[in-house]
């Protein structure tokens, strides 16, 4: 696990994208929790980042794809392949990331 950011960084309804071992990764913040996945549409290679959260989901900004930030799932078209999901551990005010994908 590798330190992301603090919490306090990231508000809710709201992420942080950064570089962790060559890998873009997008930390959001939900009513859940924390939950980091790739920040690349697998439609197009756009950041979801830029896109918007609607509960457990980021919508991509360019077509409209869903993707589940639990398990990084393509809900919606015209994306298919699932994104990334990574593992996140946050330890008293750090959020932690293991840019190993989850299996
Ligand atoms: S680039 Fe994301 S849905 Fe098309």
């Amino acid at each position: 696990m590798l330190p992301f950011a603090k919490t306090s960084e990231i508000a809710p309804g709201k992420c942080k994208s950064a570089i962790v071992e060559g890998t873009r990764i997008a930390v959001f913040h939900t009513a859940e929790g924390f939950f980091a996945i790739e920040d690349r549409c697998t439609h197009a290679e756009v950041r979801l980042s830029d896109g918007w959260v609607e509960g457990n989901c980021v919508a991509c900004p360019w077509h409209g794809a869903q993707f589940d930030l639990r398990s990084g799932e393509a809900l919606s078209g015209p994306a298919i392949l699932p994104t990334r999901a990574f593992g996140l551990q946050v330890v008293d005010d750090l959020i932690l990331v293991d840019p190993s994908p989850v299996a």
